[in-house]
């Protein structure tokens, strides 16, 4: 290796101390359930989709939604990997570290649960087909964006998405018409309620700590990625261009009609309304203002 390329290598920080404080008893039941409660995506067994009598557009767009499914699960691996290296440099206890590795654990099955199901359909895409998508998603998450927040002020952030997400995945859930789908749904669920009761613990130990720019910058961040980049395809379509919102919504009402465990378009304002409407009130006791998200909040039609 050239001189020059060594000097640009990261020098790895100093780990000690290494803390195994026995606080956070509440975090360390989450861990323990998370080890009672873990599952393998292999164990699903798709025959039931992969021999049912569906089109093929309904195959393709069920295929096209759960490679998006898939995509977005991979997204919070890269997250979750960030979060622990700053867990183990900045020298929080044991039993934060161990969960944000069962958060990457449970994201890669999620990821994997998804990828089956899209493969099952008709075949996981790699890659995106739209070119919109391609050049959003590996924007949905910055980096940089993480790190203007306190490590606890982001995890609550991310907390307040997976709140968010849980309500859309219910809704995906009951949509399921087929039994491996609908386990995929029901497995991928029951994790990410530990995800968000972890967040939960998080809030009620952090949240009065943080500062008032701190609480600003949670409700501006929240509303920003929610605006930006989620309502791009993710949660809803309603922020795509006019081309690419009008074929991805159509395939995602496609596969909702034809339950393949998707939410229609229409539908996915009223829940993600309803879930922000609870979120304000959880977060308003602690001073966290979420601004207003007209897209949302005005409950903007979607034109598919
Ligand atoms: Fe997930
Ligand atoms: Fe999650």
């Amino acid at each position: 290796m050239q001189p020059s390329l060594l000097e640009e290598l990261t020098p790895i920080p100093n780990p000690y101390p290494i803390r195994v404080d026995t606080e956070f008893a509440d975090v360390w039941r989450l861990c323990l359930q998370a080890r009672d409660l873990a599952w393998n995506p292999v164990d699903i067994d798709h025959a039931d989709i992969v021999q049912a009598d569906i089109p093929a557009d309904v195959r393709e767009a069920g295929a096209e939604w759960w490679s998006l499914r898939a995509w977005m699960e991979h997204g919070a691996i890269a997250y979750g990997a960030q979060r622990l290296r700053d867990a183990i440099y900045t020298h929080l206890p044991f039993k934060v570290k161990q969960h944000v590795v069962n958060f990457i654990a449970e994201e890669l099955r999620h990821h994997e649960a998804s990828f089956r199901v899209a493969q099952a359909l008709g075949g996981y895409e790699p890659t995106p087909r739209a070119d919109y998508f391609q050049s959003i998603i590996p924007r949905f998450h910055d980096e940089r964006e993480e790190k203007a927040m306190s490590f606890y002020a982001g995890l609550a952030v991310n907390t307040l998405f997976e709140q968010l997400s849980g309500e859309l995945l219910q809704a995906r859930y009951e949509n399921a018409r087929y039994a491996s789908i609908r386990l995929a749904c029901q497995l991928i669920l029951r994790d990410e309620a530990r995800h968000i009761q972890f967040g939960r613990i998080i809030m009620r130990r952090f949240f009065a700590e943080l500062s008032a720019g701190d609480k600003r910058l949670l409700g501006e961040k929240f509303a920003k990625k929610l605006q930006g980049s989620l309502l791009n395809g993710v949660y809803a379509v309603v922020n795509l261009p006019d081309d690419e919102r009008r074929r991805a919504g159509r395939n995602r009402a496609l596969a909702a009609e034809h339950g393949l465990g998707a939410t229609h378009p229409d539908e996915e304002i009223d829940i993600i309304a309803r879930a922000l409407e609870q979120i304000r009130e959880d977060v308003a006791p602690y001073g966290v203002d979420i601004p207003r998200i007209p897209e949302v909040d005005d409950r903007r039609p979607v034109v598919v």
